[in-house]
């Protein structure tokens, strides 16, 4: 239906023109393009392909690295055989290759976005352009100036009735579904407090660009390590936790303050700080207290609580699947190491638990993805997983300043840290440069205020 009107036609042309729901226009099988085909964009074109509501066949593919296509092309090919059919002209690379992947689609077929999120917006715009639904991985911006284009582009996906999932699978997990109309019928009181963990052993980290390897391209490959193409490790690691916690609280954190610094990075040349302490602040004044750390030699943790006036409740246990929600009457909840405890045993102030074991959420996330498309039910996570993302900013941006940073302050923070990422080629010069010291910028809480870099 909406094939040739592509990109000349553009978003805003649209603007208030109500379309009907379309998908896979000729039959009933639903075709995928992949667009960033490394570790979480391979997982989500896997779980798009183990949906089992109606075929499904994925039949491009678009990456800027050989290397990164080829295994994820092995991967599939060898897991899915002919439900994968992306013979070499339908594999692309380039900046522009999401263009040739999504024009390879139908109109409401599905294109996943798996790349760094710096590119989430432009390619979206397209996506949008295209006619196509579309499954995006977290985070979706890394900026205020981002968030605010992306709001954007949500409500023109709305308006074209596409169906849009953003990766906070955690969101689809039953278990913490579950968990949340428990909290809400008021089984542990009213929240008072939140607590969130993500404690590692390191992560975020770059050396030098090797010889004979761009700048730019080795930036992406290392995209934890520099704001502009993640947001760094708190934006890709914490958002998670953050938007759990505010999912709980059926609100977002109107502040935060927060903490951090670099002890121990060497000669990394990334921008992460390798602790931040962190307080979210909910319009009622509950907190949220998150601590990140990627740190060898510590004790680590990756889980979630919520206390309330009247006992516990676990969100997370021991990173994202499986949940393992629990109550508890009281605040004594022991700490769950590893998962060579588990399972864990009785324990007479848990009051209930979600029952074991449980479906990954990453597959739920597709199955209501898909359900949605099939059936045409309204579908659309972008306000969500736009504001998650800023919220996430929030609390980096006051670690990496040393000030209290606000909701609408971060919204409204005009540093765009990639101005130009839709213009990016191969050979181009990188959004972030060397400094006179042979190191990229870094935050300076206290000296640089206005700005993280
Ligand atoms: N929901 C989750 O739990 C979860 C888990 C892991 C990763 N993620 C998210 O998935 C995204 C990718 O992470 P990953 O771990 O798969 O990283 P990755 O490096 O393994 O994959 C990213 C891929 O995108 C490619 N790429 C980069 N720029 C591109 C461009 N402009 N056009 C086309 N391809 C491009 C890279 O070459 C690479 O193959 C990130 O946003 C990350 O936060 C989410």
């Amino acid at each position: 239906m909406l094939s040739g009107a592509g990109k000349a036609l553009g978003v805003t042309a649209l603007a208030g023109v109500a379309l009907p729901h379309v998908h896979a226009a000729n039959s009933n099988t639903v075709q995928i393009a992949l667009v960033g085909c490394g570790g979480r964009g391979t997982g989500a074109a896997i779980n798009a392909l183990s949906v089992t509501n109606g075929p499904m066949k994925l039949v491009a593919m678009a990456d800027v690295v050989p290397a990164k296509m080829n295994s994820s092309y092995d991967k599939l090919k060898t897991q899915f055989a002919d439900r994968v059919d992306v013979p070499p002209e339908r594999r692309f690379l380039s900046f522009d290759a999401f263009r040739n992947a999504m024009d390879a689609l139908k109109p409401g077929d599905v294109v996943i976005l798996g790349t760094p999120p710096a590119f989430r917006w432009h390619q979206f715009r397209y996506a949008i352009d295209k006619g196509l639904n579309v499954f995006m991985e977290k985070p979706i911006t890394v900026d205020g100036p981002t968030t605010k284009r992306m709001l954007a582009l949500g409500e023109e996906a709305t308006r074209k009735n596409l169906k849009v999932g953003v990766g906070l699978m955690v969101r689809h997990c039953r278990a913490r579904q579950e968990l949340h109309r428990r909290i809400q019928d008021g089984q542990i009181g009213e929240i008072v407090a939140m607590r969130a963990y993500r404690m590692g052993q390191g992560g975020g980290t770059s050396g030098p660009t090797p010889a004979g390897v761009s700048e730019l391209t080795h930036q992406i490959q290392h995209f934890h390590a520099f704001l502009w193409a993640s947001g760094g490790v708190f934006s890709d690691y914490y958002i998670h936790q953050i938007d759990e916690c505010s999912w709980m609280k059926n609100a977002w954190p109107v502040e935060a303050h927060a903490m951090g610094g670099r002890h121990y990075r060497g000669d990394s040349l990334d921008q992460n700080f390798d602790t931040y302490s962190v307080q979210y602040v909910y319009p009622d004044g509950t907190r949220l207290y998150f601590d990140g750390r990627n740190m060898k030699g510590c004790r680590d943790e990756f889980a979630t609580y919520a206390h309330g006036t009247k006992g516990s409740a676990v969100v997370s246990t021991l990173s994202h699947t499986p949940g393992m929600t629990r109550i508890y009457k009281g605040y004594k909840i022991p700490w769950v190491a590893n998962r060579q405890q588990l399972p864990l045993p009785p324990d007479p102030n848990v009051t209930w638990a979600f029952p074991q074991p449980e479906t990954s959420p990453y597959q739920f996330e597709w199955d209501d993805l898909m359900d949605a498309i099939r059936n045409d039910k309204p579908y659309n996570e972008v306000k969500r997983g736009a504001e998650a993302s800023m919220v996430a900013s929030m609390g980096r941006m006051a670690a990496h300043t040393g000030r209290i940073v606000t909701f609408d302050e971060m919204l409204n923070c005009p540093h765009e840290f990639a101005p130009n990422v839709d213009k990016l080629t191969m050979d181009g010069p990188a959004p972030l440069q060397l400094g006179s010291d042979g190191r990229y910028p870094v935050p300076e809480p206290g000296i640089k205020t206005d700005r993280e870099y």
